[in-house]
């Protein structure tokens, strides 16, 4: 699986080219060799068979951005695995909050843990849990965020990368893998208390992309205007039609339709 040289750190293996950064580490974590320590990291420069949300490939240019995959053992149950993607998701966006001036620092996290810019993709983040039980025994936490990259496929909606954000900056990419982890597995060490999760939750909220405006949306009925109004522990999104009626979606039961304008053809 691994293609060519690697380095091989502590808490850090470093391959040039592999299929993908998350079936690496979960290969190496399964055939229990060795017991790879919380915060394990593999990161590669690029990825030959890179894998997205919902069966959709992540596709990244040698050497320009950051692929990494890191190992946590979060020690909650099935029902609170989003607590994972609201961790992940906040630490993202604190660290790239970091590396950019304040007046650029415009990140925000679209439901349920795409990082955004403004109204585009910066990063995109895929969790792959290992359950035992009603526990979930290992989590990988996949991470895509564009760096140096600035001509991206024309199939993609909406990318965006740190370079094209601010081109004066440099970008020291093993740095910000190194933050990120270590942000994430500080969060989810102190997870456990009741008061940090609540803080954690609002943090979320605060930062949630077009939260309390309305938008389009659409789900099995069709077209609807709504306005998320919350997120609910298990991860449903809640939704408020112009009617007041509350509406709840787990993850792929709903599409955001962000820019969508009134349309008489639009089936409402
Ligand atoms: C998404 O669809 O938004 C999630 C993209 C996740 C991509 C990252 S890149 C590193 C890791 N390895 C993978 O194969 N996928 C994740």
């Amino acid at each position: 699986m691994i293609a060519s040289n690697h380095q091989k750190y502590d808490h850090f293996l470093v391959v040039d080219e592999v299929h993908s950064t998350n079936d690496l580490l979960r290969s190496l974590v399964d055939a229990k060799q060795v017991d790879f320590p919380m915060g394990y990291v593999v990161s590669a420069q690029y990825q030959t068979a890179g894998r997205g949300q919902i069966g959709n490939s992540w596709v990244s240019e040698k050497g320009k951005n950051l692929l990494f995959s890191i190992l946590l053992y979060p020690q909650i149950e099935i029902k609170e695995q989003f607590l994972i993607s609201k961790i992940v998701s906040l630490s993202v966006v604190s660290i790239l909050k970091e590396w950019l001036p304040q007046e650029a620092a415009n990140f925000s996290i679209k439901w349920p843990n795409d990082i955004y810019y403004n109204h585009k993709k910066i990063a995109g983040i895929l969790i792959e849990n290992l359950l035992l039980g009603d526990e979930i025994q290992n989590s990988i936490v996949g991470i895509g965020l564009n760096v140096e990259q600035v001509d991206f496929p024309s199939n993609l909606p909406n990318p965006v990368s740190l370079r094209q954000i601010n081109d004066q900056l440099s970008y020291d990419k093993d740095l910000m893998i190194e933050q990120i982890r270590d942000k994430v597995v500080f969060l989810l060490q102190h997870s456990d208390e009741l008061f940090f999760r609540n803080q954690l939750n609002t943090a979320y909220l605060s930062v949630l992309y077009k939260i309390h405006e309305y938008s389009f949306f659409s789900d099995k009925s069709g077209v609807f205007r709504a306005q998320i109004t919350d997120v609910l522990p298990d991860g449903r999104l809640m939704l408020e039609t112009e009617d007041g009626e509350h509406r709840f979606y787990y993850f792929k039961e709903v599409s955001f339709l962000p820019h969508c304008v009134e349309d008489e053809n639009l089936s409402l």
